[in-house]
């Protein structure tokens, strides 16, 4: 398959490993790398520039593919100096960041000069009509459906992706609820030039997470992700778990909720345990409803040959034979 996503970033499929809070480490982006994906380190994940700087360099014996960094500017509740983890991206020479949460507008004359493609996730159409204006090379499209945030808008991929296609003259990727070879095909179909996952690839050999967390997501069904933050506005879709329920008990509680009500319960500390533990119900962690699709524990190479090869019989065959000769 070539899209202007495998053309523009010199990878052999349109397949794109999302950033992801404690999951993002060298071992998950060299593998979807070494599978003809694009594997993104996630840059905060680091606890200093310095560590991003030697990650990526790790990642780089690991690989001799391309793989990307995401840089994520969102609000935080202890100062992250994103300037400087900029800059350790662009001096370990890294070619494609993903950014998101946040108008990367501050970083891009540094991230342009430096022969940079950035990839900005949005999760509205206006957030991606600005992306282009500002000079982003292409954006993620993330839906509804999505792990981590979603966004206030509530409009899944169906509608996301067409009206994309529409307004945007650059090309756009497709985020959110993407697992399979029928999504690929769907997402290429809609417009997309490519798929960006993130849950599907929690769940591969290769994910750095414990093997108890890979097993819930296995026995998940589509209803068992929570949206959570809602009454911050700031919502985001994670594992339905008892903390996450309790969340939701505690934001549906009348007036107004304070971060400092659930603060303890979804500090980013116990998530990161969980993953390491496999105590399902220390902390939260972000999942979307592609839970409900995921039903093995493949090698990144395995999944993403498998989507690749469906979609291309999807495409090849099954909508070919639509068509009367
Ligand atoms: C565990 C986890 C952590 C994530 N952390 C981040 C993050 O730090 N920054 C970010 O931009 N996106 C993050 N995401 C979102 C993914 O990059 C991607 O946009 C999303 O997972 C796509 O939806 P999907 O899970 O349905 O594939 C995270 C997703 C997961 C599953």
């Amino acid at each position: 398959m070539q899209t202007r996503l495998t053309e523009m970033l010199g990878i052999q499929h349109p397949i794109i490993q999302g950033g992801m809070q404690w999951v993002g480490l060298a071992e998950l982006a060299s593998a979807v790398s070494n599978a003809g994906g694009l594997g993104i380190i996630t840059g905060l994940t680091q606890p200093t520039p310095e560590d991003l700087f030697k990650e990526i360099a790790r990642c780089r014996e690991m690989t001799d593919k391309p793989f990307g960094v995401n840089l994520t500017i969102l609000p935080t509740i202890k100062p992250v100096p994103y300037e400087e983890y900029a800059l350790a991206i662009i001096d370990s020479g890294i070619k494609i960041v993903e950014t998101a949460g946040r108008n990367p507008e501050p970083f891009l004359p540094g991230f342009k000069a430096a022969g940079i493609t950035v990839i900005h996730k949005c999760t509205s159409i206006r957030h991606s009509l600005k992306a282009e204006k500002i000079g982003c090379d292409m954006v993620s499209v993330d839906g509804f459906e999505c792990a981590g945030h979603p966004g206030e808008d509530d409009v899944t991929n169906l509608i996301l992706l067409p009206l994309a296609a529409k307004r945007l003259k650059i090309p756009f990727i497709a985020s959110g609820g993407l697992g399979d070879g029928r999504g690929l095909a769907a997402a290429l179909a809609m417009g997309a030039e490519g798929i960006n996952m993130g849950t599907r690839f929690m769940v591969t050999k290769e994910a750095p997470i414990h093997a108890k967390v890979k097993q819930a997501m296995v026995d998940a069904s589509e209803l068992d992700t929570s949206l959570i933050y809602r009454s911050l506005s700031n919502t985001a879709r994670v594992f339905k778990n008892s903390v996450a329920q309790k969340v939701v008990e505690i934001e549906s509680k009348p007036g107004a909720t304070k971060f400092e009500d659930i603060q303890s319960l979804v500090a980013g500390v116990k998530g990161r345990e969980l993953f390491d533990g496999g105590d399902l119900d220390n902390g939260i962690w972000s999942a979307g409803m592609i839970v409900g699709l995921i039903d093995d524990i493949p090698s990144c190479e395995e999944l993403v040959h498998r989507i690749v090869a469906d979609a291309e019989q999807i495409i090849g065959e099954r909508l070919r034979q639509i068509l009367p000769v």
